[in-house]
């Protein structure tokens, strides 16, 4: 870090704006591409940062944050499209006042077990005290990026983080989360509400920040019945688009575009729902078809959608991959519109980088204009 680099907004030009214009609908030369979790213990030089520093200090110190999430970026150098920011869904449990442990996976000393246990909560989140570290990493990290491309911002959305908070961890079955909705429906809707508030404010600052789009993560949407996904999941979603875009508005702020990424909500009704909760895009995992969206939501900008495990498949495997989905994403070998490209989920530590920066020059071969998938 060169500390004669001034921390004002003064933010370098973009450089490239790919991304923008997909998320607004538009045509574009080939398809923008970056990969959920870009940063991670799938990179070596990721591995060689957590081998000195514990995972939240790496998501509280700027530098270090800026740093992780500059490694990609460097690495694929030409080939990203966008970076995120380094950080994780569970700092908002965390600004609530609940204590979060990753060894490796996260885990919650103290879950809320009953709605008595909310009383626990900070009552007023105050996210520049709470967060303010993130807003920093992020501001950092638009200098540091030098107008590369641009940075992504993001936060968990309520259900999922309700989860992670009822269940104290990861769950295969989300019987406690679960258990709480169906006997306590409406302290379920009252805490998803609570939620949702501390992801609007916290939204909102990382746009002041610099951050140049939004992507609210729904882990765990796909756990849910459509009329569940309808009841509990979806109005604080929407909450979060109509609050978001008004106070950006509001604060003179860039309305920057928004995504959502409902994992596994892929019935035609949930997809339908999504599409219509105010967000600019809608995230697909490998389950769903460009195509079942569009019967839904013709004229919807979509991200994803290749299937996390192909970057497992060797190199033919990962190519027709990429030829597939180009295809189904080009509707009839057309231009790429209104199409991020993306991994249907996160990568995963097992990955040999080589094999992913194949997929990045895969994709930029089968997404472009003039090539047929
Ligand atoms: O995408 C990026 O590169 C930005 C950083 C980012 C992380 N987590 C870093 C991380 C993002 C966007 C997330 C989101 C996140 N975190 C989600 C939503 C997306 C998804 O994958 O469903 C969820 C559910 C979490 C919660 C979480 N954090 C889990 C379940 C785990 C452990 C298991 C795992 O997938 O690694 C984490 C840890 C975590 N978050 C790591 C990273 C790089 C690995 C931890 C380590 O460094 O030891």
């Amino acid at each position: 870090w060169d500390p004669s680099v001034s921390l004002s907004k003064n933010f370098p030009p973009l450089k490239n704006d790919l991304i923008l214009r997909a998320a607004r609908g538009e045509e574009t030369e080939r398809a923008p591409v970056w990969v959920m979790r870009q940063a991670g213990r799938y990179l070596p030089e990721f591995r060689a940062v957590r081998a000195e520093h514990e995972f939240f200090e790496v998501c509280r110190t700027p530098s270090l944050a800026c740093e992780v999430t500059l490694q990609p970026i460097r690495r694929y150098s030409g080939l990203l499209d966008a970076s995120i920011i380094f950080s994780d869904i569970l700092v908002v449990p965390q600004a609530m006042g609940m204590e979060v442990l990753m060894n490796p996976a996260p885990s919650f000393p103290a879950p809320l077990d009953t709605p008595a246990d909310i009383a626990r909560l900070r009552e007023h989140v105050d996210v520049h005290k709470e967060l303010g570290y993130v807003f920093a990493a992020i501001t950092r990290t638009r200098h540091g990026l030098a107008g590369e491309v641009p940075l992504i911002g993001f936060c968990g959305a309520p259900w999922t983080l309700f989860s992670y908070m009822v269940e104290g961890g990861g769950s295969k079955t989300l019987q406690k989360a679960k258990t709480w909705l169906f006997k306590h429906p409406q302290e379920s809707k009252k805490l998803l509400a609570r939620i949702a508030d501390i992801c609007v404010d916290f939204l909102v600052g990382q746009v002041d920040a610099g951050a140049q789009l939004l992507q609210v993560f729904d882990s765990w949407a796909g756990e849910l019945s459509q009329d569940d996904f309808a009841e509990f999941a979806l109005p604080p979603l929407r909450h979060i688009a109509g609050s978001v875009r008004a106070r950006l508005a509001e604060h003179n702020l860039p309305v920057v575009p928004l995504i959502l990424f409902a994992k596994g909500a892929n019935a035609p009704a949930s997809l339908a729902a999504a599409a219509a909760a105010g967000y600019d895009v809608l995230s697909l995992d490998w389950c769903v078809a460009p195509a079942d969206l569009r019967a839904v939501a013709p004229h919807k900008a979509l991200q994803g959608n290749l299937d996390p495990s192909l970057l497992y498949g060797g190199r033919e495997a990962i190519e027709r991959g990429v030829r597939r989905m180009c295809a189904a994403f080009r509707k009839g070998g057309g231009p790429p519109k209104g199409w991020i490209a993306n991994l249907g989920h996160g990568i995963t530590p097992g990955v040999d980088p080589e094999d992913l920066k194949w997929f990045l020059e895969c994709l930029h071969k089968y997404s472009a204009r003039e090539v047929v998938p």
